[in-house]
């Protein structure tokens, strides 16, 4: 594709600009595309009714043609355009989790472009939280598709520079709002089948939606690219730093440090460098050791925020390994535990006593 001169434009998220989210808007209606911050990470927005601007996106982000796209609404009224037989237990969740970061999987209206789904006869929708992404979609009054704005199968963007080193000269525009504050994407829950299951643990926890959902299920399936794709989305090389992850996984935690500790000298004398994603806690058993760090703050929340800028730090450092532990999988930490995964393309070490 011939490069595109990408405009960064900076908004403060709690005292918009009308002009810049007007320019925003029209952009999007024109047809091309705009780069903006939601609660989770950055998305790479199209207007989801116009079947040219979604192609644009798959070419932006060099994504395969059947992985497809999250529409954002603003109103629940938008959602008689994009979706039809629509269960009552839907309208419960909405009620209870929007604006927010879970994204429902519902049968798709036929207005809808054939590459918004990937040919499918379901739709996924979302209403974010984030007032930038909330006041974008308003201004442009149609649904705005949106996959992470990252190019294919990078760690998803959560500030706009990570959005500029991927997508520069490929898109119109990128609003620049700061960093997200979640860090991971939206939890994909799938109301189009008679027993609702989560096909990506994300921004809300699945105990949360289990306590409004007692029947809910999560069969987390890791394909590799160009097997059959019974979930869209379920590729296991994803979110994917340069250099091959390690997660170390066991039940006591010192005995994983230690091992950590242990595989990364063994790494550095032979002249590897390693980069290693450690809790404030950890980080003084690796005192000495000459290693990169990036630190993940001292709760799961912190991790989830800062986990896709940790890899992209290490991919800036050029390291050899990284090393992980497995965070524990309750709360957001399913959702953490779930892109390590993908991002080591399942490559876990059991440690036991
Ligand atoms: O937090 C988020 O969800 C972010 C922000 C920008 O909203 N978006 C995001 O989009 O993560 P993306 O495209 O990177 O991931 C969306 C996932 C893909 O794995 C896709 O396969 C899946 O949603 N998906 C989209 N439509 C689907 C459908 N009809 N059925 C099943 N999965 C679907
Ligand atoms: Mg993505």
């Amino acid at each position: 594709m011939n490069p595109i001169k990408t405009r960064v434009l900076e908004i403060n998220p709690y005292d918009l600009d009308q002009d810049i989210l007007r320019i925003a808007a029209e952009t999007i209606l024109s047809g091309a595309l705009v780069a903006f911050p939601t609660e989770t990470v950055y998305g790479l927005g199209a207007n989801a009714l116009d079947e040219a601007a979604v192609a644009r996106i798959f070419i932006a982000k060099k994504r395969p043609a059947n992985d497809p796209v999250i529409l954002h609404i603003a109103d629940l009224a938008q959602l008689a355009d994009i979706a039809q037989d629509i269960p009552d237990h839907a309208y419960e969740l909405m009620d209870i989790f929007w604006p927010g970061p879970l994204t429902l999987i519902l049968k798709k209206h036929p207005n809808i472009p054939l590459n918004v789904t990937s040919g499918g006869d379901t739709i996924a929708v979302r209403m974010p939280s984030h007032p930038l992404a909330l006041a974008l979609i308003k201004q442009a009054a149609v649904p705005i598709g949106a996959p992470s704005a990252n190019l294919f199968s990078h760690p998803s963007p959560t500030t706009a520079q990570h959005v500029l080193k991927d997508l520069d000269g490929r898109i119109d525009l990128i609003l620049d709002g700061g960093s997200t504050d979640i860090g991971l994407e939206s939890t994909i829950l799938d109301l189009s089948t008679p027993i609702p299951r989560i096909l990506r643990p994300g921004g809300i926890s699945m105990e949360t939606i289990a306590a409004f959902l007692p029947d809910l299920s999560f069969e987390p399936k890791y394909l590799q690219e160009g097997e059959r794709i019974e979930a869209p989305g379920n590729f296991t090389k994803h979110y994917s730093p340069h250099a091959p992850i390690t997660v170390y996984e066991g039940v006591q935690h010192q005995q994983v440090i230690a091992k950590i500790l242990t595989d990364a000298q063994a790494a550095t004398q032979i002249g590897q460098h390693v980069g290693i994603l450690l809790m404030d806690c950890d980080k003084e058993a690796f005192d000495g050791v000459d290693i990169s760090i990036a630190l993940m703050g001292r709760s799961l929340e912190d991790m989830a925020h800062k986990l896709f800028a940790a890899f992209r730090q290490f991919d800036a450092q050029n390291v050899d390994q990284i090393f992980v532990a497995a965070p524990p999988k309750t709360g957001i930490g399913l959702a953490i535990w779930d892109r390590l995964v993908r991002a080591s393309e399942g490559n876990i070490q059991h440690i036991t006593t």
